[in-house]
């Protein structure tokens, strides 16, 4: 009976957004998100972020800029004659974060990393390319241990990296695409010496003088195996292994610009396997900042951000975009797929653009999208943080569902009091309504012992446990990649929901199994580590590590 209504209030939050007056009082049970303030004080600014598959979540800012407000170890310093402010800085600017014990310690980078990318790789290293100054062609490491550091290695990149996109690729290697004043891409690690930066005019075609625009372009792998690139106001399919541009998607209508510096975001919708094989592809891009804002910001007009939400089907012969308006203009914003298939919208502000000092009115309410629901009925306002999440800002999600939030700092130092908007060190949590303990009867948990090495096109059983009644329709699992957090974009992001092989069936008191097949592909998910969750009615398990290639 319990779950049952909790299970009537949990349909009364999802179903609509036209509830009528006659629901008021049950409204008022709905699940909801809640914030949670993790850190006062995490000594940096996360700038960038990579959740590792021990539950650590590697952060980094920039080096080069004073001191943070977090020492490093054993009384090291650094002297680096490209630092702005200090000869000597014997603070950290990159930081390892346990998850499981809400603690962290400081981290040692030797050259600059700002403004950079990069992305897990199989065997759970992150490799991360590029940066500022004497960091810009650096490639380094980090593989998470109790003691471990940063690594820099001794091959680097071709060309500067400064502001680019990296993917990755079946087979182990990430693609580095463009950066600024790069109209080109590498791989990475090489395969041979005498490998090649290849050149990528969509990146010139797509840069406004002065204005660039085209800056971390949004880069998704095709589950047919080619780059989906987006850069300023549209996109191509791109064949990287043999240099072809394959199709030219329309302009997204209206033509504003939606990366750096007019930064928006973008993500893969969930893709779907059925029988073997993904058929439908979409493309989700929101936000950003109107043609001419960012100019006018450095004139002190900050222009309102971008309402609308462009979506289109990549795997149409001839794909369109639809436009969607958001309840919230938003600009610097992140786009986050939550394991149900949710796109959790975060962060930024509504006028100016990213930049220095270039961003004004923060949003603190974030937004979820639900994909499925019918066009007009799929946002729904989240409760909202006290804290502005500004240019600098960034979000991922963790395994247990929740998103850590940090970050946000638009000015060229540490600068943490008499600013507007000063550089932040509180580190968050924003717990999406499923998490609601109103929901506990119907949420599943993964029972120990469920498979977590997958092989390309695997039967898989999962084994959970759901207090409440289940509903064996509506149960399904999901894989989500974790993806490597800046500027407003996660790159290598995707969720895959598998395809049954029968229905959940009864295995004992509470306890259920479904058989699923593992993704068909390395071109639907790359070798890697991912998270798995089991989703009954749209409330995800907490997630387990698999791995699969
Ligand atoms: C961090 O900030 C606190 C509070 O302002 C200050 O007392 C402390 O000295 C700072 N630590 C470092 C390493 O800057
Ligand atoms: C998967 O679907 C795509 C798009 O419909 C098609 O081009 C491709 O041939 C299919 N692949 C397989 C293995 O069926
Ligand atoms: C911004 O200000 C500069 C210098 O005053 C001026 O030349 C330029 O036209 C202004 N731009 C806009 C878009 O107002
Ligand atoms: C910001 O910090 C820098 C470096 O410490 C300092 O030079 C600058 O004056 C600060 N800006 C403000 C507005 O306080
Ligand atoms: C579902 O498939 C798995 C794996 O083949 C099998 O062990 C289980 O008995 C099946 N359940 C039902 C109800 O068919």
């Amino acid at each position: 009976m319990a779950s049952t209504i909790i299970f009537l209030i949990y349909l009364l939050a999802t179903t609509t957004t036209t509830a009528t007056t006659t629901t008021t009082t049950k409204i008022t049970k709905q699940p909801t998100s809640t914030w949670t303030l993790l850190q006062s004080n995490i000594g940096i600014t996360a700038m960038h972020m990579q959740l590792l598959p021990n539950d650590r979540v590697l952060i980094y800012d920039r080096t080069d800029f004073g001191a943070s407000n977090l020492s490093l170890a054993n009384g090291k310093c650094r002297e680096d004659g490209f630092d702005y402010v200090l000869k000597k800085d014997c603070t950290a600017h990159s930081v390892e974060y346990d998850v499981v014990s809400n603690s962290f310690r400081p981290l040692m980078v030797l050259t600059d990393v700002w403004c950079s990318s990069g992305s897990l790789t199989p065997d759970g290293t992150i490799v991360q390319t590029g940066g500022f100054n004497d960091g810009d062609h650096v490639v380094r490491v980090f593989k998470s241990c109790d003691t471990c550091d940063w690594k820099e290695l001794k091959s680097g990149l071709i060309n500067r990296r400064w502001y680019a996109t990296n993917h990755l690729l079946p087979g182990g290697r990430q693609i580095i695409v463009g950066g600024r004043r790069q109209y080109n891409y590498e791989f990475y690690p090489k395969i041979s010496s005498t490998e090649k930066a290849y050149s990528l005019p969509f990146l010139v075609q797509t840069n406004d003088p002065d204005l660039e625009n085209n800056l971390y372009p949004f880069v998704f792998l095709n589950p047919d195996g080619n780059l989906f690139i987006f850069s300023n106001n549209r996109a191509i399919l791109f064949d990287y292994s043999r240099n072809r541009v394959l199709k030219k998607y329309p302009q997204i209508p209206g033509g504003d610009p939606r990366n750096y510096p007019s930064t928006g975001s973008a993500v893969l919708l969930p893709l779907r396997i059925v029988q073997g094989n993904v058929t439908v592809v979409e493309v989700l891009v929101c936000g950003g900042a109107p043609k001419g804002a960012f100019i006018n910001s450095q004139n002190g007009t900050f222009d309102g951000a971008l309402k609308t939400c462009g979506r289109i089907k990549i795997s149409d012969p001839n794909p369109k975009w639809v436009m969607e308006t958001m309840p919230l203009a938003r600009v610097m914003g992140d786009m986050l797929l939550l394991p149900n298939g949710d796109v959790l919208i975060i962060n930024g502000g509504s006028a100016g653009t990213a930049g220095w000092e270039y961003g004004r009115n923060p949003v603190l309410h974030p937004v979820v999208y639900k994909p499925d629901n019918p066009l007009g009925h799929r946002f729904k306002i989240q409760t909202p943080s006290t804290i502005p999440r500004m240019y600098h800002s960034t979000a991922i999600l963790v395994r247990d569902g929740r998103v850590l939030v940090g970050g946000s700092n638009p000015h060229i130092y540490y600068n943490f009091t008499n600013v507007l908007y000063p550089t932040e060190l509180r580190f968050e949590a924003f717990s999406p309504s499923y998490l609601d303990p109103r929901l506990s009867g119907a949420r599943p948990k993964i029972l120990l012992g469920s498979q977590t090495q997958f092989c390309y096109g695997d039967q898989v059983i999962i084994r959970f446990m759901v207090l409440g009644h289940v509903d064996p329709k509506s149960v399904s699992v999901t894989m989500v990649a974790p993806s490597f957090n800046t500027h407003s974009f996660s790159m290598n992001q995707r969720l895959l929901i598998l395809e049954g092989v029968n229905t959940t069936v009864p295995v004992g008191k509470a306890k259920y199994e479904v058989a699923v097949r593992a993704p068909p592909s390395c071109y639907v998910a790359p070798e890697n580590y991912y998270l798995l969750f089991v989703v009954h009615r749209q409330i995800p398990s907490e997630g387990i590590w698999v791995q699969i290639g």
